[in-house]
């Protein structure tokens, strides 16, 4: 019989720890322990006997039959969570081996833009014991590249501060690529700009893909045509892409690119096709206030996921001109109360009410880190210069030109600096009472006031307009409760 891991299922060996992810299921668990069971499973097909035999040889002395019997049932377990495929032919495991598929009903699709094993709480492992070995061994999951500053649209609420035709080299991606992988990276993220404007775009994603990362795209895939569709499936990239409305007129207004709603639409449409796993972001604004609402319902035809945002940024260099397209507080409550009330999707879980049960105290929250950057993820611009997030790019934390990732990631100051952070860098937000319906964070910090730990007012307008819309509901929802019982 014949054991190989499955196309979707990706492994890590983090210390003691094994990280294993099957992104069709939407699986992931970290084990202790089980590198010897997990050594000799690979992309390649193998003999289950020969890797039994390999197993005993490092055990010995052990039980042979215990060691067979417990190897049987470990990969039992994960071949039913799709992260190995068996077979008596390589046809079979070819076979046996799914695809995403919209026609299915998955599980959420994977969000591989955010994915953190440091986060996992599993019961086979102390949440602790998995904490204190990535808090002494800080792990870099997801790099996202900007591999271009160009772009074919001009966005009126877009960070960017300028479109200069900058590409970073192939060559010198390749070596970030292979630094990432060395440090034991999951997932590269590619964005811009417009990535698809980058000459070497394929050739970038494939070497990722060779080196067995997950790939996802960040496009407004205004160049996506029949053949760039296919060669996404063909290396099973993940797509985001950014829709602003379902009227042309206003998603072109917004992207200030006249026909970029029917190439946009045309390639979603496109992906969904060929089964290209695709995610439809809609930030809303002025202009195309309450279009989520249509923008969600077509991506629901199309059975894709969907979610609105409202949290504009300012640009990386500060500069708030682009603000100008934001919501006020008015329009803000009426979409807080579609996500509160109607379930509306957005991209930002603090806006969830069932946090409401999930408070910390100010003293367990100032300890606590508020965010990935630099704690699992870090970024690269065009220019070679890594930053801690996407829209961080104010934050310099080293040139790519002069230092290898090792060096980002464990050395630099910058890097030390912002992974240090907790809340209680924030001293406006440690006793905030909106502070759980808010998202703290550095960035939109830094770009709105130019200072990372001072909030925008705009910002904590709205968490306490989230947290009044939250009571408001719980205060009906207890209502219709108490009326229940009186009957
Ligand atoms: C900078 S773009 C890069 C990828 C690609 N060009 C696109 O538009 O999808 C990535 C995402 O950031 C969003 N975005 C751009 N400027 C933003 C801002 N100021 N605040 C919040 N999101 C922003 C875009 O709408 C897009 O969804
Ligand atoms: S949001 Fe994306 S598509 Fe729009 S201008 Fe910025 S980089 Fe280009
Ligand atoms: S509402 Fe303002 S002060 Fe309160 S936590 Fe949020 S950013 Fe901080």
């Amino acid at each position: 019989m014949l054991i190989r891991l499955s196309k979707n299922a990706f492994v890590r060996q983090y210390g003691d720890f094994t990280y294993i992810l099957e992104r069709i299921k939407n699986y992931d668990v970290v084990m202790k322990d089980a590198e010897v069971f997990m050594r000799w499973i690979s992309r390649y097909p193998e003999e289950i006997d020969a890797i039994v035999k390999n197993i005993i040889s490092v055990y010995a002395g052990a039980d042979s039959n215990e060691i067979c019997s417990d190897f049987i049932d470990f990969i039992g377990n994960l071949e039913s969570n799709g992260v190995v495929v068996t077979g008596r032919t390589v046809e079979e495991l070819a076979r046996r081996d799914i695809s995403f598929s919209y026609d299915v009903d998955n599980p959420k699709t994977m969000d591989t833009h955010r994915i953190s094993p440091a986060e996992r709480t599993m019961d086979e492992i102390p949440a602790d014991l998995l904490a204190s070995y990535f808090k002494e061994n800080p792990t870099i999951f997801t790099l996202q590249i900007d591999i271009t500053q160009a772009c074919t649209e001009r966005c009126i609420h877009c960070y960017i501060p300028e479109y200069t035709p900058t590409f970073l080299p192939l060559a010198r991606i390749k070596k970030v690529i292979d630094e990432l992988r060395e440090q034991g990276g999951v997932t590269l993220s590619i964005s811009g700009g417009e990535c698809m404007l980058h000459p070497d775009f394929k050739e970038i994603v494939r070497y990722a893909r060779e080196k067995d990362l997950i790939v996802g795209i960040l496009s407004n895939l205004t160049l996506c045509d029949e053949a760039m569709v296919e060669f996404l499936r063909e290396t099973e990239c993940t797509v985001q892409v950014s829709l602003y409305s379902m009227n042309p007129e206003t998603h072109d207004r917004i992207t200030k690119h006249k026909g970029s709603f029917d190439k946009t639409k045309a390639a979603i449409e496109m992906l969904r096709k060929a089964n290209v796993p695709c995610r439809i972001s809609c930030p809303t604004m002025k202009p195309n206030y309450k279009d989520y609402l249509n923008v969600l319902a077509y991506a629901r035809s199309l059975r894709m996921d969907a979610q609105t945002d409202f949290v504009i940024m300012g640009k990386m260099n500060c500069d708030t001109s682009n603000l100008a397209c934001r919501l006020n507080l008015e329009e803000t409550k009426s979409i807080l109360e579609d996500i509160v009330f109607k379930s509306v999707p957005v991209n930002s879980e603090y806006f969830d009410p069932l946090k409401k049960d999930d408070m910390r105290s100010d003293e367990d929250w100032a300890k606590d880190k508020v965010c990935g950057a630099c704690v699992d993820s870090v970024c690269l611009d065009a220019t070679g210069q890594y930053y801690p997030c996407a829209a961080f790019g104010g934050i310099k934390l080293g040139d790519c030109y002069e230092h290898d990732l090792k060096w980002i990631w464990n050395k630099s100051p910058e890097t030390l600096r912002i992974r240090s952070v907790t809340g209680e860098c924030f001293k406006k937000c440690i006793h905030c009472k909106d502070r759980d319906y808010c998202s703290v964070c550095m960035c939109r910090n830094f770009n709105e006031t130019g200072d990372m730990f001072t909030p925008a007012q705009h910002f904590c307008d709205v968490a306490r307009l989230n947290h009044e819309v939250v009571d408001e509901r719980f205060a009906k929802f207890a209502k219709r409760t108490s009326k229940n019982t009186d009957l």
